[in-house]
């Protein structure tokens, strides 16, 4: 997600922005920017690196005592210069940094371009920076009062800072749904200074007093004074507090690992890519990649979807949910195997390629070949502006945030929920679902986020689960219908993570061959909740018990009978068999996670892997 760093002091503001843009970078981000305040408002950016912003700034005169910086990820708009951030109001005086979503602005553009706004951007920042700024004029008002008006309009997640060139001594920021950290320091005069960023990261070699700035307050910095305010203009007191987090702990957000670290923010980022799509109260979906081409997706004769590793299984269980909802049929393809045979592919043909870095290389060239025999090419994919977003006809955005750990989590279980967002949609279209089954199973998505919240609740358990079963040498996954994916990818985690050799199978393919692999050595994971083929799984899990392998079982709540079967079981929270492989992965995730810290593994980047991978 987006960096935020401001410095408003004594001191020469330039460095000290963009040393704690670098601070920032491990969020990921596809372009960088500054803007400076000294007499004149001055803003550099561009896209890529904060290093290739430096270069252009090479020679200019930097000077200034205020300024802010930002790093991108983008979300509306793709990475390019002009996108990047800060943006400058219409009128020239105003610059903003902003770091979340404004859901509305598509409405609030459309008010100003009727007032006759133009725009130099695609995002929804610059609508809100001439929002802000249309308010100020029209109203005769201050700054603070016209962002005070604005953000009661507002709906979505923000984090942002404003300058005002006829101000030059004073930010204003405002926060809703995205951290805001600001640091209160002395200079070598002893005169406060105040620095303020979306975490600790770029703040915390200056000083450790810091402001964890609160939903709807903003703050006021002016000539060194600092004053807090909620939307309802009441002065706060602000609560400083001692930082006594290390860097390294900070850019994790306190967690040991990048890898852990997002699978505790699936919570979040489920909640964030169904955000603006679900509304379970009015039983709509909204997505306009599939709205837009409803007739090419809900009338096509089949859907190829073509992807690697952990977005291959994604599409496996993709596979699973649209024929069951939308009747359609589907193939799933490793996009290595895709790219070199000579599939058949016809003009009504649907391809949906699922990638979180939409950089695959794999895929990539799988999707091209398919274009070229004039299938449509539908993306479900992470990093906005990828290679494969760009190929495709259409497609959603994940909306996981950045994935820094090399093994997916928070982007697998996202793609499931959009996944799921393209079924339901194709099939309320096609009417192949009851109205009652599409209801139920909106609201059943809309509560995902907090059962995914519960199944986080496992995590200590799960480590002594990992301790006992560390030093196994292989492991089998087992499940079935819905969960057979997820058994395989509960074992690519476990092999990716942790170097154990692990399978997934079929549980019912284990009496063609590979139950010959069982003894009392044998760790034998079943995903095995409540689902339409629960008592076929039973019989499997006694197979298993009766050549003594050791039985995990990842149960539904209350399930006693195969409680009484395992060795060991691990409980989740009870959803439709649909969206089960949401919430059933995550203690797969975790297990991987604590049996590779176990075993001393570099569990954020394991050996051989890279995060994407770009070569074939
Ligand atoms: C996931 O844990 C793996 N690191 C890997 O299999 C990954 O899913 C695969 O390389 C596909 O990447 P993509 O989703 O970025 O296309």
């Amino acid at each position: 997600m987006c960096g935020i760093v401001a410095y408003i002091g004594s001191r020469e503001a330039s460095p000290i922005v963009l040393k704690g843009l670098k601070r920032l970078e491990y969020r990921g981000y596809d372009s960088a920017g500054i803007a400076l305040l000294n007499q004149h408002l001055t803003i550099y950016k561009k896209k890529g690196k904060v290093a290739d912003l430096e270069e252009t700034l090479a020679g200019r005169n930097l000077h200034a005592q205020v300024a802010m910086g930002h790093t991108r990820w983008a979300t509306h708009g793709e990475p390019s210069d002009r996108n990047a951030h800060p943006h400058r109001s219409a009128d020239g005086k105003l610059a903003m940094i902003h770091n979340g979503i404004i859901e509305n602005y598509t409405q609030l553009k459309s008010e100003l371009v009727h007032k006759g706004y133009t725009f130099t951007s695609d995002t929804d920042t610059e609508v809100l920076l001439n929002f802000i700024e249309d308010i100020r004029q029209n109203n005769g008002c201050g700054l603070e009062e016209a962002l005070r008006i604005a953000l009661k309009r507002v709906t979505g997640a923000y984090v942002l800072i404003l300058m005002d060139e006829d101000q030059p001594d004073m930010l204003i920021a405002a926060r809703k749904g995205s951290p805001l950290v600001i640091g209160i320091g002395k200079d070598e005069h002893g005169k406060t200074e105040h620095f303020l960023a979306s975490d600790a990261s770029p703040i915390v070699e200056y000083t450790r007093e810091v402001i964890y700035v609160n939903d709807h307050e903003l703050v006021i910095i002016k000539a060194g004074e600092l004053v807090l305010k909620n939307l309802g203009n009441e002065t706060l007191t602000p609560f400083v507090q001692r930082l006594d987090l290390e860097l390294a702990a900070i850019e994790k957000g306190g967690y040991e690992h990048f890898m852990l670290k997002e699978i505790f923010e699936q919570p979040d980022t489920l909640f964030d890519c169904l955000r603006g799509r679900l509304d379970s109260q009015k039983g709509t979906l909204t997505m306009a990649g599939v709205e837009n081409h409803i007739g090419q997706l809900k009338n096509a004769s089949r859907i190829v979807i073509v992807a690697c590793g952990t977005s291959w299984h994604a599409g496996l269980i993709a596979e699973y949910i649209i024929e069951e909802l939308c009747r359609i049929p589907v193939e799933v393809e490793y996009a290595s195997e895709f790219r070199y045979r000579n599939p058949v592919i016809n003009k009504g043909d649907v391809i949906i390629a699922i990638s979180q870095s939409g950089e695959t290389a794999d895929t990539i060239v799988a999707i091209g070949k398919a274009k070229e025999q004039g299938a449509f090419i539908f993306g479900v994919i992470n990093a906005v502006g990828s290679s494969i977003s760009r190929i495709s006809h259409a497609g959603a955005y994940t909306h996981a945030g950045p994935e820094i750990g090399v093994a997916s989590t928070k982007a697998f279980t996202a793609q499931l929920a959009i996944l799921t967002v393209i079924a339901l949609k194709i099939a309320h279209e096609k009417g192949s679902i009851s109205n009652t089954r599409y209801r139920g199973l909106l609201d059943e998505l809309h509560k995902i986020p907090q059962k995914a919240r519960e199944t986080l609740l496992l995590n200590d358990s799960i480590r002594d689960l990992a301790i006992k079963y560390k030093d196994a040498k292989d492991a089998l996954y087992l499940g079935r219908g819905y969960n057979f994916p997820v058994a395989l990818e509960g074992a690519l985690k476990l092999k990716e993570i942790s170097y154990i050799h692990a399978e997934g199978y079929p549980a019912a393919e284990m009496k063609h061959g590979p139950i010959a692999l069982v003894d009392d050595t044998l760790p034998v994971i079943f995903v095995a909740t409540k689902d339409s083929c629960y008592h076929k799984i039973v019989s499997n899990i006694q197979e298993i018990k009766a050549r003594k392998g050791l039985v995990i079982a990842v149960i539904s709540e209350g399930d006693q009978t195969i409680a009484n079967m395992s060795d060991d079981c691990i409980v989740v929270p009870e959803t439709d068999e649909l969206l089960a492989p949401i919430l059933n992965t995550i203690p797969l995730q975790l297990l991987a996670y604590h049996i590779g810290i176990a075993k001393g593994c570099d569990v954020d980047k394991p050996r051989n892997l890279a995060k994407s991978v770009t070569v074939e």
